[in-house]
């Protein structure tokens, strides 16, 4: 059952990653009728604003990267609330109206004082809350997925979720990210952070670079291997920014044995997926 009945997912994502890049709009006579929705990610490494219509097409949306959250943790609730607010306020110009509900996410297996700060941040930035989600699982709503594994490797943290029959059934969160990618590479060629980091996401340089970083992605998927224990899985489907690798599924495969499929726009999966919440009959404007 696709979460995007009659949608192509990469096209979906590829669109979305356009609007994005473009600070455009899905102009109104293309839009279904009905209320928008927003989706909030506070992730470790981006803040991602996603807008979908009523049939779940991308509206509009907008990122912002971050160091206000780590793994699922407020780490500067000031920052997070204006980040977020800036973001809202963006998207509210350029769609000519406000924007009143959104979803959110969290990591897998985070404490429920941290979801109530992720929570939090939402509301004080002048959203209600419509729905908390957990990563995985609103990136196995995009994607479609009922029988297989989610992998989301973000800036901070490999998210793992297993789903059977449409239910998370086994869940980890793994602090193995991008940013470990980053501080290998930055140890390699002795470069500062930013500059490592810089390297790391030129595509350009993305040959070049994967052999130093492989040493990482065989970590994590050590870590996938040890949650696919005891689990029925044939798929593993990988989202999140640091998976965009060209390579990075030709070692995951590898290594698990199992098939690996990687959509377009890795890094925009779990955002767009947690727009595509049910609006209740409160729904309203977004
Ligand atoms: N083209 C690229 N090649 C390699 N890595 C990339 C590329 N683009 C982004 N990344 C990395 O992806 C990571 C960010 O991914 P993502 O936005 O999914 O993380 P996040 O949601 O902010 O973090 P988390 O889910 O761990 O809280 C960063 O470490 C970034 O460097
Ligand atoms: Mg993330």
């Amino acid at each position: 059952m696709p979460a995007l009945p009659d949608i192509d997912v990469d096209t979906t994502l590829r669109d979305f990653a356009r609007l994005i890049r473009e600070a455009a709009c899905l102009p109104v006579e293309e839009r279904s009728g009905g209320p928008l929705k927003v989706g909030v990610d506070l992730g470790t490494a981006n803040i991602v604003l996603s807008v979908v219509d009523a049939a779940n097409r991308p509206v509009t949306g907008a990122t912002f990267p971050s160091t206000v959250v780590r793994d699922g943790i407020v780490v500067d609730y000031v920052g997070a609330v204006s980040a977020v607010r800036a973001l809202k306020a963006e998207l509210e110009q350029r769609l000519g109206c406000d924007l009143l509900h959104a979803a959110t996410a969290i990591p897998p297996g985070i404490h429920h004082g941290n979801v109530k700060a992720i929570a939090n941040v939402v509301e004080a930035a002048g959203f209600e809350v419509a729905e908390i989600i957990d990563e995985p699982s609103a990136a196995a709503r995009l994607l479609g997925v009922r029988d297989g594994a989610v992998v989301d490797v973000g800036g901070g943290t490999t998210g793992i979720s297993i789903l059977r029959d449409g239910k998370v059934v086994f869940t980890d969160d793994e602090a193995t990210g991008g940013t470990h990618m980053t501080l290998v590479l930055a140890g390699a060629y002795g470069l500062s952070i930013p500059e490592a980091e810089a390297r790391k996401t030129d595509p350009a340089l993305d040959r070049e670079v994967f052999p130093v970083v492989q040493p990482v992605v065989e970590k994590m998927a050590a870590i996938v291997n040890r949650c696919l224990q005891g689990h029925a899985v044939d798929t593993i489907y990988i989202v999140g920014g640091a998976c965009s690798f060209d390579q990075f599924e030709q070692v995951l495969r590898k290594a698990t044995g199992r098939t690996v499929v990687k959509p377009a726009e890795p890094l925009l999966v779990t955002p767009l997926g947690i727009a595509l919440y049910e609006a209740g009959p409160a729904g309203g404007a977004a």
